[in-house]
């Protein structure tokens, strides 16, 4: 055949990735095969000693890869004949590519979600500890972009954290639905041979053994859920990366990147582009993508095994990539920036901000909400047309748009501000400290 069209089904320039599970599940099959007199103990023996071998092999690059065995399956197996001879063949018994490749996949993304949750838990250190950093700094707070009330900077960075933990929830999630053997399933009915699925499933860290053989070699919900829960997670890093990119402009200059993650432009020497956290938030629409692929690629799949499920892998291989090297970019990025802390409460300091603190004062004098939301709209109109703040005003042109001020009015600051949001998940410094300590314990169960 042509050799353009017969490389239609090669999956080895990619599947090569799943040799360790490969390797491993085979070696667990052949002592399992001997422990049950299915073949003779060394038999398995030589059979484990040279999966060792091709082992190495792949690991120092001496492996002969040939692309006309199509899978990382087939070219273990070609290459364990070529070392052992025709014994080799025994390793197939009681077992098919299809729950071979299914129990390959299970464990890598069982690995997959490891890796991630240890990310996001060094992330979320980072972010925590930029918090400790500067637990007294208050910042604005923005709805729809628009400068609101203040807040904490500490309060704002811990909702990035929040997120994080949900993210860790789904991969947890993820890392049990994949924690099921498939391995004894054969090519769809089960097979022949008074197999062990226990010993197979205990040996290879498996919590439980599928219920269902015709489930189990057509099953990749799990592949869905690490897209899932990747798709979300990066959709989480995109809007640090906004806020990073805005935060970094001159008109905001709240921080400043480190110049290893900003790049020079080739024509204007002034610049110092926020490329890392742009990458990041481009990259989000590559997993969203993956994840559209696999939910589309098993659509409308009759059972049992087809071999479109092949195009499970790509996808899971540059998803985890994506993701993981996107968190360990922000874990950099987070832990390396300046955060220029004048500018940040300068900024704080005009655009209205204690608007809603001044209605809150006339509540606590008696007035409804609503009536004193009137009142103080006024004020700001005032403030705003004098190029004042409605916190600098004196008794006077308060007491122009109600009698009910009173000194204390001149009381309200930045600070008390957030001292006064002292609810469970408030910004009030108290609660802000709290939670910094909370998310201490947390990472601290993680970690265990
Ligand atoms: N390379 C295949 C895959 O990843 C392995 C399973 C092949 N099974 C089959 N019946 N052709 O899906």
């Amino acid at each position: 055949m042509n050799k353009d069209i017969s490389n239609y089904t090669v999956s080895i320039q990619y599947d090569r990735r799943l040799y360790q599970e490969d390797i491993l599940a085979s070696k667990v099959h052949s002592k399992m095969l001997a422990k049950q007199g299915i073949i003779p103990k060394r038999d398995s023996e030589i059979i484990c000693e040279g999966l060792d071998v091709i082992s190495n092999e792949i690991q120092n690059e001496t492996f002969p890869w040939k692309s006309e065995l199509e899978d990382i399956h087939m070219n273990i197996e070609a290459r364990l004949k070529e070392k052992v001879g025709s014994l080799a063949g025994k390793l197939h018994t009681a077992r098919s590519r299809n729950d071979q490749v299914a129990t390959d996949m299970r464990m890598f993304c069982k690995k997959s979600c490891i890796q991630s949750l240890e990310l996001l838990t060094s992330l979320q250190s980072c972010i925590l500890n930029r918090a400790e950093e500067h637990s007294g700094l208050i910042m604005s707070g923005y709805t729809h972009l628009q400068k609101a009330q203040p807040v904490l900077f500490a309060h704002h960075m811990l909702a990035y954290f929040q997120m994080l933990e949900r993210d860790k929830l789904r991969f947890r999630g993820c890392y049990d639905t994949s924690d099921v053997l498939p391995l004894g399933s054969g090519a769809l009915g089960g097979v022949p041979y008074p197999i062990d699925r226990s010993f197979v499933a205990s040996k290879l860290g498996f919590k439980r053994i599928s219920a269902n053989s015709m489930d189990a070699v057509s099953d990749r919900d799990y592949l869905i859920e690490y897209q899932l829960a990747a798709s979300i997670c990066m959709m989480h890093l995109s809007r640090l990366a906004e806020e990073l990119i805005l935060w970094s402009s001159q008109e905001f200059g709240y921080i400043t990147l480190d110049a290893t993650h900003t790049t020079g432009s080739s024509i204007m020497p002034q610049k110092r582009n926020p490329d890392y956290a742009e990458i990041a938030r481009g990259k989000t629409g590559r997993v969203y993508g993956n994840l559209i692929s696999i939910l589309t690629t098993l659509k409308g799949l009759p059972l049992t095994y087809n071999r479109d499920m092949q195009e499970d892998k790509e996808g899971h291989f540059d998803s985890v990539d994506t993701l993981n090297q996107t968190l360990r970019v922000f874990c950099a990025m987070i832990g390396n920036m300046t955060v220029n802390a004048d500018k940040i409460t300068r900024a704080a300091e005009t655009g209205q901000m204690l608007a809603t603190d001044v209605a809150d004062y006339l509540v606590s004098k008696g007035l409804p909400f609503r009536e004193a939301h009137t009142i103080v709209s006024k004020i700001c109109d005032y403030a705003r047309d004098n190029k004042k703040e409605v916190h600098s005003l004196s008794l006077k042109e308060y007491k122009k748009f109600s009698q009910t001020f009173d000194g204390d009015v001149l009381l309200i600051n930045l600070k008390s501000s957030v001292e006064s949001r002292d609810v469970v998940g408030g910004t009030a410094p108290n609660r802000v400290s709290n939670a910094i300590k909370e998310a201490r314990q947390q990472l601290e169960v993680s970690d265990e």
